[in-house]
This record gives C-alpha cells, sequence and structure tokens, in this order.
C-alpha cells in the first residue's frame, strides 16, 4: 500500500488536536492504501482534505453507530455520490431524502419481506441451472463477468418479471464502461472534470447510460402494454404511479426506482459472488468443508429456500468473503445540521467517510483479519461484536433493501454452482480490489472449470 510518507509529511495540527491530512492525489492514487495509512497513522478519526472539501474518516465503530443511527437525521448522501450516481439512478431510493425518500422506501418494501423473497428463490436456482447448462469442463471463464450476467438476469426476473438474458452481454458491457469512467472520476477528487464535458470517457459513459435507458424503457413500456397486474415490484410501482390521491409518481420517478433497483440489485452481489470464487480457489480446505456441506445437507438435488437455515457454512463463507470484501467499501455522508460525532464537532456540509474495508479487518475485532477463515462467523459470535465492526450492507433507516435478497441469492447461487463445478484460478494472474462504486475484483479472475 503507497501513500504513508506522502501522507506522513502533509500532515498538519487540525482542529481539536487531530492531524489535517492533505489527501487529494493519495486517494485518487490508491484510495484503499489511504483509508488503512490513515487509520494507522492517526487512529479512529482522521480529519482530512480532498481537494477543495473537508472531510472526517470515522474507523470507530461506535461512531459509525452515531451517523448511521443515532444522528442518521443530521446527515445526507455524500456530494461525491450524489455527482457520480444520481444522472444514472436519478432520484430512486439510493439518493432520495427526506420525506419523499421515506415514501418510496414504504412503497418498495413490500417486494423484499421475508415471505415475498422466500419466492424468488426457485428463480435464483432455475436461472442459474440454466446458465450452468452452458458451462462445459475445461473451458476457461471471467467469473465476475458471468456473475454480473446471472445476477442482472435474476434482479430483472424476480423484480420486474423480465427476461434480460438476450441483452445481458450488452448490459454487461455498459456496466463495464461506467464503472470505468465513474473510477476515473472517484480518482481525479481533485480535478474533477464535470460530466458535460466531452471527454472520452465521459462521452462512453453518456452513451453507456443511453443504453441502460433504454433497457428500462423497454421493461416499463412492455408492462405498461400488457396492463396486467402480475404482482411484483413492477406491477406495485406502476399502480402507484396510476393512483389518484395526489402524489402520483412520474414516468421519470418509475424510471428512477426501476435503474436504481436493477444497478443496486446486481452488482453488489456479482461482485461478493465473485470475490467468494478468488477466494475459495486459493483454500481448498474451505472449498472442501463447502462441498462436504452440500453432500450432506442435499445430496444430488439443488438447494431451495428450506435449506438456507442448513447451509450454514455456505453462509459463514459469503459473510467471510464481505468482510475481506466488502462489495461496498466506504460509505460516506454529508452533514446537513450541526452536529458531532465521538465528541468531534461537525459544521454543515462537513463529509463523513466509513471506510468498512479497514473496518472489517482491524484486528481490535477481528482475530487474524487478513485471514480467510469461515469459522469466525460460527454460532453466535457475530453477535458479540460491536454492531459497526461489520457492515457491509449498512445500517439504520438507509440499510440495504435487499440485504436479505443478496444473501439468499449468493447462497443459493454459491451452492447451485459449487455442487457440480469446482472453479480454479488460471495460473499468473494478479487481480486486485479496485474501488469504483462497488469493490470489483481487476481484472476479472479467469477460472478454469471443473465438473464434479
Ligand atoms: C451483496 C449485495 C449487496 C450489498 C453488499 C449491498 C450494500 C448496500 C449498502 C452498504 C447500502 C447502504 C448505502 C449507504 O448507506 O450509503 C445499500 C443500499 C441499497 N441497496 Fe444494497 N447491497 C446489496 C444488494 C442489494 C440488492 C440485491 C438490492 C435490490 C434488489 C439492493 C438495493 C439497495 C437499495 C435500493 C439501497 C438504498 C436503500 C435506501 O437508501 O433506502 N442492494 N446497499
Amino acid at each position: 500500500m503507497n501513500g504513508t510518507a506522502t501522507t506522513d509529511q502533509r500532515a498538519q495540527r487540525g482542529p481539536r488536536g487531530h492531524f489535517l491530512v492533505g489527501s487529494g492525489p493519495e486517494f485518487g492514487r490508491d484510495q484503499l492504501g489511504f483509508y488503512t495509512a490513515c487509520a494507522r497513522d492517526y487512529g479512529d478519526l482522521v480529519p482530512i482534505r480532498l481537494g477543495p472539501r473537508r472531510a472526517l474518516l470515522v474507523y470507530h465503530p461506535d461512531a459509525i453507530e452515531e451517523v448511521l443511527v443515532a444522528r442518521s437525521r443530521d446527515f445526507v448522501k455524500s456530494p461525491g455520490v450524489r455527482l457520480l450516481l444520481r444522472r444514472l439512478v436519478g432520484n430512486g431510493l439510493f439518493l432520495a431524502e427526506g420525506e419523499f425518500w421515506l415514501r418510496q422506501r414504504r412503497l418498495v418494501q413490500p417486494a423484499f419481506h421475508r415471505q415475498r423473497i422466500g419466492g424468488y428463490g426457485e428463480v435464483m436456482t432455475s436461472y442459474t441451472a440454466r446458465r450452468l447448462a452452458g458451462w462445459k469442463d475445461g473451458d476457461v471463464l471471467d467469473v465476475h463477468a458471468e456473475m454480473m450476467t446471472l445476477t442482472q438476469i435474476i434482479v430483472a426476473k424476480t423484480l420486474f418479471d423480465a427476461d434480460v438474458t438476450d441483452e445481458s452481454y450488452s448490459i454487461a458491457q455498459t456496466s463495464n464502461v461506467l464503472a470505468a469512467a465513474f473510477g476515473a472520476r472517484i480518482r481525479s477528487v481533485v480535478q474533477f472534470i464535470p460530466d458535460w464535458v466531452p471527454t472520452p470517457t465521459n462521452l462512453r459513459a453518456g452513451r453507456a447510460l443511453r443504453h441502460l435507458d433504454q433497457v428500462v424503457h423497454r421493461m416499463v413500456a412492455a408492462r405498461r402494454r400488457v396492463g396486467e397486474d402480475r404482482g411484483d415490484l413492477l406491477s406495485m410501482l406502476l399502480q402507484a404511479q396510476d393512483a389518484d390521491d395526489g402524489r402520483r409518481m412520474s414516468d421519470e420517478q418509475v424510471r428512477d426506482e426501476v435503474m436504481t433497483l436493477f444497478m443496486a440489485g446486481h452488482e453488489t452481489t456479482a461482485v461478493a459472488l465473485s470475490w467468494t470464487w478468488y477466494l475459495l480457489a486459493a483454500h481448498p480446505d474451505v472449498e472442501a468443508g463447502l462441498v462436504e456441506e452440500l453432500r450432506r445437507v442435499l445430496g444430488d438435488r439443488p438447494p431451495t429456500v428450506a435449506d438456507l437455515p442448513n447451509l450454514k457454512y455456505a453462509d459463514m463463507i459469503v459473510s467471510e468473503s464481505m468482510r475481506l470484501y466488502p462489495p461496498a467499501y466506504a460509505l460516506a455522508r454529508q452533514a446537513v445540521n450541526t452536529t458531532e460525532v465521538a465528541g468531534h464537532s461537525l459544521a454543515p456540509g462537513m463529509v463523513v467517510i466509513m471506510p468498512a474495508w479497514v473496518v472489517h479487518r482491524d484486528p481490535r475485532w477481528f482475530e487474524d483479519p487478513e485471514a480467510f477463515r469461515p469459522e469466525r462467523w460460527a454460532g453466535d459470535r457475530a453477535r458479540r461484536l460491536p454492531r459497526f465492526a461489520y457492515f457491509p450492507f449498512g445500517g439504520g433507516p438507509r440499510q440495504c433493501i435487499g440485504n436479505a435478497f443478496a444473501t439468499m441469492e449468493a447462497v443459493l447461487l454459491l451452492c447451485t454452482i459449487a455442487q457440480r463445478f469446482r472453479l480454479a484460478m488460471e495460473p499468473g494472474q494478479r487481480v486486485a480490489p479496485a474501488p469504483y462504486i462497488t469493490l470489483r475484483p481487476e481484472p476479472g479472475p479467469r477460472m478454469r472449470l471443473a465438473r464434479r
């Protein structure tokens, strides 16, 4: 990890005896290394300067709880996140604020109730089985691309009853273009180029966004044409749009919600699964434990939702993978009121960054934190941790709405695939965590399939 020496040189005494670290270039070069170095060198609360902005890095679980739960009303999503995502997800659930957010959250919530998502399990396993029918012993594939395709197809089918199988390749290409454009923007935090400037990256991103708009538009238009209530999320959104209560949802808002759920609902889970395959390939003992569990619990039959309580080791593997490689690697907020965090006062406008990447690897909470050890989640050990020592899905009112959906999907896909195939890393690859919007493995790991 680089960035440490310059970070030290630039440190000055900041407010309340804390250090103020001038940090734009280090952040841009190696965001994850920068977060790690700041925690190591300056502790749990680190005021930094990011270009023209000031921010506070917060690493202690209790302080994170203050931001996300106790004082959540004092914060909104950060300007960086708004700037990056506004054009993509508009004023959908992820970026909405205040009363409007609450209304939309209540509207969408029923699609994620436990009983409801139980019904999605069958779609998850059958679409996976269908995809696996095209996998051949000895094939080498980009496991991240493959997981993106699968999770895209699944979220579109479960929430919107739409089949995007034929479009999945072009959607995946589009996501890659956007990830690259967003990555460039995150890195250029100091010399930010607005997205209306026609740079090659911005032009490509513009085309990619238009393509995704078309995909979403087609899903909505197809349903409107049929006019039928399928009882799914898309029908719920369209009914709310048609409701004559004076608060109709505009076409634009329906588009924003569908885009939000489609995007938030696939890339994160795909990233979690990609890292899981990568880690399993490097830990044959864990993989053997998984295969043993699959034989014991399932024999040869495919997993169902009813099996989930018995697939404990698979669940622990997914938790441990998201500890080491949290898809949402750093959460951020902006203060809208004068407030405080762990006794550190914050003026309105101040940004708070909470890097799960570092907190999840803190030796105060996790013994031998760099090791991949699913056993650490056995029994009630998770409950003995401070609540925000592990927060892959965030927390408080803005906690991920797809939390249970994603966990179920990750475990079901892991089990369905591991039952039939072993995935081995092709030699000579250096895969690194790349902090885009999510923590993608880069390059996508190339893995060889061996049929079991
Ligand atoms: C492993 C998979 C996933 C991870 C790690 C993840 C992580 C997160 C996190 C950390 C947040 C909170 C962000 C913040 O506080 O700033 C969030 C919010 C959200 N997630 Fe997820 N997510 C996952 C899967 C899903 C799925 C499957 C869906 C939908 C199908 C989804 C939909 C959303 C939405 C709509 C929000 C915004 C909720 C709100 O603000 O009310 N996520 N996610």
